[in-house]
């Protein structure tokens, strides 16, 4: 076991090494998801599709490739089919093994969460009152150390999942929080928390004094406009508690975030993966071509409605 000597400096006391192991990952999965109704008036957003894949799925295997220890869901009571979607159906995986699809249950079984091997929490946010909120709403249930927050309808293909990039590189960047970043056009950072930047990008990460909720074009600090994943100091939980509410009235998570920036540090971290709005129509559609590109069973389809697609132009 390891012991400090007192008064001699090439000992570092163990209180004082910062715990940068990320155990826990929070799914926000509460909103209304108001830009794709009608089809997420009965089913959920984080269900919807990627040809068969729900964005949840993916959101789930990214943590897991991250190495994450407990998964945390944030849900409303209304959207019940998420819980029953993560969780293993040994129902459901008995029949089809009676019928002789064993590879079929054995691809469900394997995509599925097992709560009794993996530490899987479901807390509900009965109204939707901000990102913020509902990542508050995980704190009695996340380890101790940093948290990461995944929002599954931000879908991020690439070869490493980006939190499993953003991990790698959080104990070496120095910032308590690190939240994912892309540049945008200077039209477009409205839509996003764009970083208040301090000096410039040192490999895939840019030091921040700040970050701003939807700025106006012409006000934007910076074009690094920040994405739905996010690796968060503790103290985020009690930043957020005393967090007022801010844009639309929500308890923005970006506030609680840039109000802890000078206390614990802030990096955005530019991944390597390309990033689909799916919350957006257009975003989802062209995530859905991308995945289709990737499979062998979809090119003769892609291939045919080529010329359908130039045409509409
Ligand atoms: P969004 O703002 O994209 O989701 O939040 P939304 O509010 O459901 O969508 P629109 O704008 O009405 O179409 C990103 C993620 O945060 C969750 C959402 O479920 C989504 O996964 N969220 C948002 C919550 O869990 N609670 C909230 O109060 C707000």
């Amino acid at each position: 076991m390891r012991r400090d000597r007192q008064g001699d400096p090439t000992v570092t006391s163990l209180a004082t090494i910062p715990n940068t192991k990320v155990r826990t990952a929070i799914f926000p999965v509460a909103g209304l998801g108001t830009r794709f109704l009608p089809a997420t008036k009965a089913t959920p957003k984080e269900l919807l599709p990627v040809i068969d894949r729900p964005l949840i799925q993916f959101a789930i295997d990214e943590a897991r490739a991250a190495g994450i220890e407990r998964m945390i869901f944030v849900s409303h009571p209304s959207k019940s089919a998420i819980e029953r979607y993560v969780h293993t159906d040994t129902d459901l995986s008995e029949t089809l093994r009676g019928r002789g699809k064993d590879s079929i249950a054995d691809a469900l079984d394997a995509a599925a969460l097992d709560p009794d091997e993996e530490q899987v929490h479901f807390v509900m946010q009965d109204e939707p009152l901000g990102l913020g909120h509902a990542v508050l709403c995980a704190a009695e249930k996340a380890l101790p150390g940093p948290v990461a927050v995944i929002l599954p309808d931000d879908l991020i293909m690439g070869e490493t999942g980006c939190l499993s990039e953003m991990i790698e590189a959080y104990g070496r960047a120095g910032a308590g929080h690190m939240v994912a970043t892309m540049e945008v056009a200077r039209d477009e950072v409205s839509a996003y928390g764009v970083l208040v930047p301090e000096g410039e990008m040192t490999g895939n990460v840019l030091k921040a004094s700040g970050m701003v909720e939807k700025p106006a074009a012409e006000e934007a600090p910076s074009l690094q406009a920040v994405v739905g994943r996010y690796v968060l100091d503790g103290s985020i939980f009690d930043d957020l508690r005393h967090q007022e509410p801010g844009l639309g009235g929500e308890i923005q998570l970006t506030d609680s975030i840039a109000r802890g920036a000078a206390r614990v540090g802030l990096c955005g971290f530019r991944f390597s993966g390309s990033r689909f709005d799916c919350g957006s129509k257009a975003g989802m559609l062209r995530a859905t071509l991308a995945y289709a590109g990737q499979r062998d069973e979809f090119q003769q389809v892609l291939r045919d409605h080529q010329p359908l697609a130039l045409a509409a132009e």
